[in-house]
């Protein structure tokens, strides 16, 4: 079965084709995050008309590897490759999910095609489920039950997965999220819009501090037993740190490496102790991370050290960040197909499935 998925829900326009659940035929991603570079900040508006731009073209783009190279627009679109649409519906930006949803009905409309509604923070996690044969070389197996942690730039969230399809929410993000952390803190370090990665650069950059200063940020919640987390006080504390560095004429290239080396190592410690909680509470056979903050290469090489008894499942970074393809998997494994008129954009969509 070949779900055509499509993922517009922030500054990212992304569609892919992918069979049976696991298998990328195509992906395309389209950004507009440089545009929003000087604003110091994604401008909704800005995104949305990206969005526009960007859509039909990336459509077209993953569609193409599955007719003739001359086909038309419209053979593309009704190519019978194509038994289903997914679209992410939320949580987003209004503006920008409401240009994939509309394509979606369009397409699920003029083909007659199933359509299938998406939550984007739960199709993070089905990222895990892609078989990459070009990039891992292997056929991912996850034994369950699992502790799966989504970590992205508006959610931190912990689920226990019972099998494939059978989720339960077991905590998450009470105000900023990891990803965002990492995103103020690189704008406060004058890295613009580069966010986490730019961290990690700076952070592996660090070597054992040359000068007297020696940060040292908060871990919060680290030892409160619920499975929340809360960055927002660790970015007002990298704040009071840039301030009291620029009052010292102390803020340089070093100090910079320095504090992305603490930041790093905060957000990650808060992450990884949560997670492997949550793995041995519920007696757990598999971790498995996604969200673009699952990229990070510290995060990862931390539980990779501590993953004791339980089977670790991380995608390959390109997969970790926005992209369509797990919109695909999601919707084929856990997706209920719905009445094209009834989907709509719904920017607070909950991860919060209960027990
Ligand atoms: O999942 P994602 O692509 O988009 C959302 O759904 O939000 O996640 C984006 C987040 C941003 O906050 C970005 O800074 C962070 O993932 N990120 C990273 C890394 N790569 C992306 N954070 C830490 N280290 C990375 N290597
Ligand atoms: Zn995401």
């Amino acid at each position: 079965m070949n779900i055509l998925a499509i993922e517009t829900s922030f500054d990212e326009t992304a569609a892919a084709v992918v069979k049976d659940g696991t298998e990328v035929v195509s992906s395309t991603i389209a950004t507009s995050k440089d545009f929003h570079d000087k604003y110091g900040g994604v401008l909704p508006d800005l995104a949305a008309r990206k969005q526009l731009d960007f859509i039909l073209p990336v459509i077209t783009a993953a569609l193409k590897p599955l007719s003739s190279p001359t086909a038309t627009n419209s053979e593309l679109l009704s190519s019978n490759q194509i038994d289903a649409i997914a679209v992410t519906i939320g949580p987003g930006l209004i503006g920008s999910l409401l240009i994939g949803v509309e394509a979606a009905k369009t397409i699920a409309y003029a083909t007659g095609r199933p359509l299938i509604p998406v939550n984007h923070v739960l199709a993070h996690m089905y990222a895990n489920f892609l078989s990459l044969p070009q990039i891992t070389n292997h056929k991912p197996m996850v034994n369950f039950p699992a502790i799966s942690l989504v970590a992205s730039g508006a959610h931190t969230e912990l689920f226990l997965m019972k099998s494939i399809n059978n989720l339960v929410w077991l905590g998450g993000s009470l105000d900023d999220a990891a990803g965002e952390c990492f995103d103020k803190t690189a704008r406060l370090l004058g890295f613009g819009m580069r966010g986490g990665i730019a961290i990690q650069e700076s952070a592996g950059n660090y070597k054992l501090p040359v000068t007297d200063y020696k940060p040292t940020l908060p871990r919060p919640l680290i030892r409160d037993n619920s499975f929340n987390f809360s960055f927002s006080g660790l970015k007002t504390a990298v704040l009071r740190e840039v301030s009291k560095l620029k009052s010292q004429q102390q803020l340089n290239n070093i100090t910079i490496q320095q504090l992305s080396y603490e930041v790093q190592e905060a957000i990650t410690d808060v992450l990884v102790k949560k997670t492997l909680e949550a793995a041995q509470t519920y007696d757990v056979k598999s971790i498995m991370i996604s969200g673009g903050v699952a990229a990070n290469t510290r995060l990862r090489q931390k539980l990779a050290a501590a993953k004791g008894q339980f089977k670790l499942h991380i995608p390959p970074p390109a997969f970790c960040t926005d992209n369509a393809s797990y919109i695909g998997a999601y919707a084929y494994f856990r997706g209920k197909p719905a009445i094209w008129q009834e989907v709509t954009a719904i920017p607070d969509l909950s991860v919060e499935i209960p027990e």
